[in-house]
């Protein structure tokens, strides 16, 4: 917020406006029990306004400090003490939760109230004018000092939003990068059980069932070359590269596959080998058609 000087300055406040100062207060300020009732009343006529004063203690204390508010802005020097002062309504504004919005209309209440009293007491046209243009003056400053407690008070809770923002992303990124690494080290063990059960194929196919054995190794082999892709994608992944959804649709597919090697072995009816074929088929459907959107996308491997 800017000095008192400074304000005062950008809204061409003249030695000739504390001149007209001194006459807004000999003409306002004598009706200010009416001003400070009225003011009261339009705030009662609407219901979010209205609840704020809920016990005849609040009125008259809202009525007292309505007139104090009156008195200090026609009446006090245009100092920093002046300053402090409509600063404190604000924040005081800010703390009960009143909606800036009914401050600022408010104040259009009060222009038009003063502008009334002036139309009704002062004739002379050239006067009349330069009374209006300081009075607008006077209430501006004073409304704009009062309402730089609402805009601290969004610039504050900005800052601390964008604050949570970036340390919220800051974890996130930290605990995607962590839960990343547990998925490489699930693979690898996978690759590890996987690399085990090629070995008791393999042993099988030498020390029982050739046949048998060759056939179930060739699918244990499917299955740890789909292994190698997925730590292949997952390395790719945490080196910031793209996610092919493409990687669990392979995944199925060998696995089916496989199903099929075992079915055959164990020599099961036609209708288990159609549903086993059937479902490669509509994965193989799902497959092209996941391989022929990729290609389509720009940057696609
Ligand atoms: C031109 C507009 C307004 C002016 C000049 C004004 C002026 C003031 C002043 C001087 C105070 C005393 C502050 C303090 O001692 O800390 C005050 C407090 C208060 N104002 Fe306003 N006010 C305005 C608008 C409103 C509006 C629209 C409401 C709507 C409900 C409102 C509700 C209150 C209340 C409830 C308090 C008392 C808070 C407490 O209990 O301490 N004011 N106002």
């Amino acid at each position: 917020m800017p000095s008192i000087e400074d304000l005062l300055n950008h809204y061409s406040y003249t030695k000739q406006d504390e001149e007209n100062r001194r006459k807004l207060a000999e003409l306002i300020l004598p009706e200010k029990e009416q001003f400070a009732s009225d003011f009261y009343a339009m705030l009662e006529e609407a219901p979010y306004t209205a609840q704020f004063f809920p016990t005849q203690e609040a009125i008259n204390k809202r009525k007292t400090t309505f007139k104090f508010w009156l008195k200090i802005i026609l009446t006090s020097p245009f100092d920093h003490r002046l300053h402090l002062k409509l600063e404190r309504v604000g924040k005081t504004h800010v703390r009960i939760g009143l909606d800036g919005h009914y401050v600022n209309a408010s104040m259009n209440f009060v222009r038009r109230y003063c502008q009334q009293i002036l139309f009704q007491s002062v004739s002379d046209t050239r006067s009349m004018d330069s009374l209006l243009e300081t009075l607008n003056k006077v209430l501006d400053i004073s409304l704009d000092i009062m309402t730089s407690s609402y805009r601290e008070a969004e610039l504050k809770q900005v800052f601390l939003s964008k604050r949570a923002e970036y340390w919220m992303v800051r974890w996130a990124e930290r605990i995607m990068h962590g839960l990343n690494l547990v998925l490489m080290v699930g693979l690898l063990l996978l690759a590890a059980g996987v690399t085990a059960l090629l070995s008791t194929d393999i042993y099988f196919a030498l020390s029982s069932d050739v046949e048998q054995g060759v056939i179930r190794a060739l699918g244990s082999l499917l299955i740890l070359w789909m292994m190698v892709e997925l730590l292949h994608a997952q390395v790719e992944q945490l080196k910031g590269g793209k996610f092919h959804v493409r990687i669990f649709v392979d995944l199925a597919m060998v696995a089916f596959i496989r199903k099929i090697f075992v079915a055959s072995l164990e020599g099961k009816d036609p209708w288990s080998f159609g549903l086993l074929i059937g479902a490669l088929l509509v994965l193989g459907i799902i497959y092209f058609l996941l391989g022929h959107s990729e290609k389509k996308q720009p940057g696609a491997r």
